[in-house]
């Protein structure tokens, strides 16, 4: 593992416009369950019952109780040192920019800046219905499900399944896969599009892609250039401390 450490961080190091594209594996180690891997969240509330637009609009109440846990899990969050590894990356002039399909914050808790949240946000709410819009802090006493002020249920900010991306997101994380020269693909099983397909996106502009994981995913044998095993909170806080000694 070290060795190809090492050579990303030469790669880093050398070119200084790196960027990463995060999933929910770099918040594991926050104590986040991702969605796919055994006990995570999709194995116990199907997506297509809770994680859809029409199920939102057919039974808020019921994708609440999915949402309800999500909060009380993000609340007792914090970042953890792959998080602050990337922003010290961007500190260090290397990192342009994360784009995250998480939708917790932990990026910009930890100090990132460059932070593209390409599934949105759970810190704002908007009722789908009058779209009114509000924060989470305003909501955050309110019995389960929040309703809006026109008495139907807010949905948070985030992006469901067969909703569209935001478009600033869209655009921005474009521009960050068509101008990277490494990008840093960590915690992701790159199942969801349109996200899945930035890796390749930057790899036929001619980034170097460094793929870090516990385990391969569908990138690992086609797009990845250095897959490094290991789990995001130990492998990237290396990688920080390996460009920190060539600059
Ligand atoms: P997944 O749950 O699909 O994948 C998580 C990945 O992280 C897997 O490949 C794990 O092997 C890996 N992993 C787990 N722990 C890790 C660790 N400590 N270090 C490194 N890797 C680790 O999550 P995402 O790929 O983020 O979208 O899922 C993408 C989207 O699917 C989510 O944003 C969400 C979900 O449906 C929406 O809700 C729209």
């Amino acid at each position: 593992m070290q060795t190809l450490i090492e050579k990303a961080a030469q790669r880093l190091a050398g070119e200084r416009r790196g960027a990463a594209m995060t999933g929910a594996g770099v918040s594991v180690e926050s104590g986040i369950p991702d969605f796919r891997s055994r006990g995570g969240l999709w194995t116990r509330f199907p997506p297509e019952e809770y994680a859809t637009i029409q199920a939102f609009r057919r039974d808020p109440e019921k994708v609440w109780r999915m949402l309800a846990e999500m909060e009380k899990t993000l609340d007792a969050s914090s970042p953890n040192p792959g998080h602050r590894a990337l922003a010290e990356l961007e500190t260090l002039g290397v990192l342009e920019a994360v784009v995250t399909q998480n939708i917790d914050g932990l990026h910009s808790r930890a100090g990132s800046r460059g932070v593209v949240e390409f599934h949105g946000s759970h810190r704002t709410l908007t009722c789908l219905w009058c779209g009114n819009a509000c924060k989470r802090e305003e909501v955050r006493q309110l019995p389960v499900p929040p309703r809006c002020s026109c008495g139907k249920v807010l949905k948070p900010d985030v992006v469901f399944f067969g909703e569209t991306i935001p478009e600033k997101a869209l655009h921005d994380a474009a521009r960050v896969a068509d101008t990277c020269r490494v990008l840093l693909v960590a915690g992701t099983s790159a199942e969801v599009y349109p996200a899945n397909q930035l890796p390749s996106r930057a790899k036929r502009r001619g980034a170097l892609i460094v793929e870090i994981n516990v385990a391969p995913t569908l990138l690992t044998d086609s797009v990845t250039d250095i897959f490094i095993e290991g789990k995001a909170g130990e492998a990237l806080p290396l990688l920080a401390e390996a460009v920190k000694r060539l600059l």
